[in-house]
């Protein structure tokens, strides 16, 4: 039998009065940002991040948003690091990789991936190392870190609050590594084989294994190129521009 439905406003502290709190099963799937980040005395980083997105694609930024740490009693390691350096690496996290996401999401001290024994690649522009075995990296620089606060108004919300502030971490993406075996012949990127996997709610997962097509419908008198640019078929901006871009902010 079906259950009723149900209303409640979480800002005033009221509850779904189901046994888990569902919210985080409503907006999915979520892809992981699999930050690598260095701290400022050398030792390297590693964690999944499902509150990941991007921001823009003309020029490209990325966001995570790291919560305040239960464990540690302070802000996540992987923010702490992007505030002191200015710098991360995402990468992508997939089907084939999902045990060693899993452990780098445990709250140690070490440096996860040689806690995890995940190899590491070396980046071009930034000091964080990619994870070798992913298909794809973003080497990032921090663009801007947004606090959202548990307060509204001056006041905090109805708690009780487990995790508290969180930090979105804005980067820009200055340097894209996609291996070759996960290009396909008609240079499209072969997100099947990739399998990128996404958080669910609960202890849900999922994993891209289908993919179909749709065409944004267009206005009569629109350019083509509009309608390209969308599916992606426009390159990034001047490649001479974004050198010079580069020289400066290095
Ligand atoms: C799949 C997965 C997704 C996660 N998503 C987030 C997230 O979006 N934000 C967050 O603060 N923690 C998230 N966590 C928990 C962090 O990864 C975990 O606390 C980690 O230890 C943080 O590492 P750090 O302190 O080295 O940055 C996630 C964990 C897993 C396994």
């Amino acid at each position: 039998m079906a259950q009723q439905d149900i209303f409640y406003r979480p800002m005033k502290g009221e509850t779904s009065g189901l046994p888990h709190d569902p919210f985080k099963s409503f907006v999915i799937p979520r892809p992981i940002g699999w930050i690598s980040t260095t701290s400022q005395d050398g030792k390297d980083n590693l964690a999944p991040f499902s509150q990941f997105m991007n921001v823009s694609f003309d020029p490209p930024t990325i966001l995570f948003v790291g919560h305040q740490d239960l464990y540690k009693k302070r802000s996540r390691d992987t923010v702490m690091n992007c505030i002191e350096t200015n710098e991360f690496v995402w990468n992508m996290a997939t089907y084939d990789l999902r045990d060693a996401v899993n452990n780098t999401g445990k709250e140690t001290w070490e440096d996860e991936f040689e806690e995890f024994n995940i190899k590491k690649a070396l980046s071009r522009l930034v000091r964080p190392p990619r994870v070798a075995d992913s298909p794809v990296s973003f080497e990032c620089r921090v663009h801007s870190i947004v606090r959202v606060s548990n307060e509204y108004h001056g006041k905090a919300t109805a708690g009780p609050h487990m995790v508290g502030n969180s930090d979105i971490v804005i980067g820009r993406v200055i340097g894209i590594h996609v291996k070759g075996e996960y290009i396909t012949g008609d240079g499209l990127f072969d997100v099947l084989k990739a399998a990128p996997i996404a958080r669910l709610g609960y202890r849900q997962y999922s994993y891209i294994n289908n993919v179909f097509e749709m065409t944004i419908p267009s206005m009569p008198d629109e350019p083509k190129e509009v309608a390209a640019v969308l599916a992606g078929a426009v390159p990034y901006g001047d490649p001479e521009a974004e050198e010079e871009e580069e020289e400066k902010t290095t």
